[in-house]
């Protein structure tokens, strides 16, 4: 995670942002910092990525790399705005025990990349539309080795595949249909016959932007619908405030790159 400590909307690269609309940068920190408090106290840890200035994108953490395994796929930002992110990601797997590979193609890290690692041996299911190429999904397959499901994204809010779709567990994933294209819809359904369907009130609170340790899914308090279904399906709904990181058009998962040793 990295903190919103130059968090700003200062340019519009997805619908959600409003350069006119006010941000306060307190409560952005404040927030974020209840949702990193959150993850620990259900035993997760969590690493800080240093803040930069000019990068007010930086806390949407999750962009920057996809690991596999102890295998990293870097990212390759779509926008000038946060090209540099890319090396702040790289510069933290390199110092560790990380087998880091360089992508050639744009790519937004676990922005558009998921991993099931329970279904059919593990599985990546990629997104693409407005953000990550099309090319960066054999490049994944190829680094991390593992099969890769295109998703096609058809509706600009959702612009990237972790605002419409998420892990729920190993095996299972949640998803809003229509964000996705009629022949992705189909494969979806082929392949997770018991997924938990999102309606668009879920997707636009950003209910599908999730973390899941397979039990506690930490989502968006506006996403209370969807946290009834989640209850329902045998999950507990653990709901964090993040009005302010709404408004560059992210949530809990956009804030998290989850790390795969
Ligand atoms: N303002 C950021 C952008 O448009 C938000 C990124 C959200 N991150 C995510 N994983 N969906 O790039």
């Amino acid at each position: 995670m990295c903190p919103p400590e130059h968090f700003a909307v200062e340019y519009a690269i997805n619908p959600w942002m409003d350069t006119s609309a006010p941000v306060d940068a307190e409560l952005a920190l404040k927030q974020w910092q209840l949702l990193r408090e959150t993850l620990v106290r259900l035993g997760h840890t969590v690493h800080t990525l240093p803040a930069q200035a000019g990068l007010p994108d930086m806390v949407y953490a999750a962009n920057g790399a996809f690991s596999v395994d102890g295998v990293v796929y870097g990212a390759r930002f779509r926008y000038p705005q946060r090209f540099a992110e890319a090396a702040a990601h790289r510069a933290f797997y390199c110092a560790g025990n990380w087998r880091f590979v360089e992508p050639t193609e744009v790519n937004e890290g676990e922005g558009d990349f998921a991993y099931l690692p329970g279904a059919y041996g593990g599985l990546i299911l990629a997104g693409y539309g407005f953000r990550t190429a099309p090319a960066a999904h054999s490049e994944v397959q190829e680094a991390l080795g593992r099969p890769t499901i295109s998703l096609f994204l058809v509706d600009p809010r959702f612009y990237h595949l972790d605002v419409a779709l998420a892990a729920l567990d190993d095996g299972n994933i949640v998803y809003y249909p229509g964000a996705f294209s009629d022949a992705s819809q189909r494969i979806l359904r082929q392949l997770f016959p018991s997924a938990v369907l999102a309606d668009e009130a879920d997707a636009l609170a950003f209910g599908l932007n999730v973390v899941s340790d397979g039990r506690n899914v930490v989502l968006n308090s506006e996403a209370s619908a969807l946290a009834a279904k989640l209850r329902a399906a045998g999950y507990v709904p653990v709901p964090v405030e993040l009005s302010e990181l709404k408004k560059g058009g992210g949530s809990v998962k956009c804030c998290i790159a989850e790390l795969r040793p």
